[in-house]
C-alpha cells in the first residue's frame, strides 16, 4: 500500500456494486470503499446484516444502497442493476465476491451439493457481469472485478468443486478481459490464499489442531488489495506473498506442489 494517493484513480462518486457485502471480505471492502467516497451497492442475501451494515456507512457519512440479492438467480441479479441505476444512473464498477466454500471429497459429494457450489461461485460472478457490460459499453467505462482463490490456480485436495468453480471463473475472466478491453472495460482477477473470515474459520481451527500456522490475512488487509486493484485497474492480483510463491513454485514443480498440499490436507482433516 506503499503507492501515493494523488497518483491513483479515485473513487469518489464512483458507483460500485459489492455482491457478497454480507460479511468477510465482502464487508470489509464496502466499508473502505465508501471511506474512499464511493457509492456502494451491497449485495447478499440476508438483508437484515446489509441493513446493518448500510447503516453503518450511513453513520460515517458515506452514500450506499442495500439490495437484497441471491446471485444464483437471474431475476435477483436484475432487480439489483436496476435498483443501483433508479438509484445512481450507473455503474462504474462491479466487485463479484459472492461465494461459498465446500471442503469434501468429490467422492462423497452429491449432486446438488455440486451444481450449488457452480451456480453461486461461477453461474453468479457470470450472470453478473453480463447484467452490467451493457451500461459499462453504452460509456466506454468500466471494471469489472472478480474475486478467485489460489485454488483457483492449484487445485485444492477436498475442495475439487470450490477450486473448479474458481479455475471456471478465472477462464472466464480472462476471455471477457480480451473481449472487453477495447471498450474500455478492465477486467481484474484477485486469487486471495487464507483470509481470516466466516469462511475460512472451519480449515483455520482444522489447520490450528493440526499445528499447521496457515498465516491468514485479515479481510481489511484484503479489502485494502481490491481497493488498489480498483484505483490501478490492475488486471490481476495474488496476495499474500505466500500465496504468489505456491502458484510460481506450482508452475515449475506442479507434483511437488501438488504433495505437499496434499500432505496438510491430510494432517488437518484426516
Ligand atoms: N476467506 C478466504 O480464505 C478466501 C480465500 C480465497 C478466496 N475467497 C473468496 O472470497 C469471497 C468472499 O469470501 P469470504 O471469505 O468473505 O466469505 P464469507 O465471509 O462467508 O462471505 C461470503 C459472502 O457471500 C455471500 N453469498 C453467498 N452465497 C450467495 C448468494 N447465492 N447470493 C449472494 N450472496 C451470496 C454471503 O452473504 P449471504 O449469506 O448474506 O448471501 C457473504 O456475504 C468468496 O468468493 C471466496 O471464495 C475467500
Amino acid at each position: 500500500m506503499a503507492q501515493k494517493d494523488e497518483f491513483l484513480n479515485t473513487l469518489r462518486d464512483q458507483v460500485v456494486i459489492v455482491t457478497g457485502a454480507s460479511s468477510g471480505i465482502g464487508e470489509a471492502t464496502a466499508l473502505l470503499l465508501a471511506e474512499k467516497g464511493a457509492k456502494v451497492v451491497l449485495a447478499s442475501r440476508n438483508a437484515g446484516k446489509l441493513a446493518l451494515l448500510a447503516k453503518r456507512i450511513e453513520e460515517k457519512g458515506g452514500s450506499c444502497l442495500a439490495v437484497p440479492t441471491d446471485v444464483t438467480s437471474p431475476e435477483g441479479v436484475g432487480n439489483l442493476l436496476q435498483k443501483t441505476l433508479d438509484r445512481f444512473k450507473t455503474v462504474d464498477v462491479l466487485v463479484n465476491n459472492a461465494g461459498v466454500s465446500l471442503v469434501k471429497p468429490a467422492a462423497d459429494t452429491a449432486e446438488a451439493e455440486m451444481r450449488s457450489v457452480m451456480e453461486t461461485n461461477f453461474w453468479g460472478p457470470v450472470r453478473c457481469a453480463k447484467a452490467v457490460i451493457p451500461t459499462m459499453t453504452a460509456k466506454g467505462k468500466g471494471q469489472i472485478l472478480n474475486i478467485l482463490s489460489q485454488s483457483g490456480r492449484i487445485g485444492t485436495s477436498c475442495q475439487s468443486f470450490y477450486s473448479a468453480s474458481k479455475f471456471a471463473l478465472a477462464g472466464f475472466s480472462e476471455s471477457l478481459r480480451q473481449e472487453l478491453r477495447p471498450h474500455g472495460i478492465a477486467v481484474s482477477m484477485v486469487f486471495p490464499g487464507f483470509v481470516q473470515t466466516p469462511m475460512s474459520e472451519a480449515p483455520l481451527k482444522a489447520a490450528r489442531k493440526a499445528g499447521i500456522s496457515l498465516h491468514p490475512v485479515s479481510a481489511g488487509t484484503a479489502a485494502e488489495h481490491i481497493v488498489k486493484a480498483i484505483r490501478c485497474r490492475k488486471e490481476e492480483v495474488t496476495f499474500p506473498a505466500m500465496s504468489r510463491l505456491m502458484i510460481i513454485a506450482h508452475f515449475f514443480c506442479p507434483k511437488t506442489v501438488e504433495k505437499l498440499i496434499s500432505m496438510l490436507r491430510k494432517r488437518m482433516y484426516g
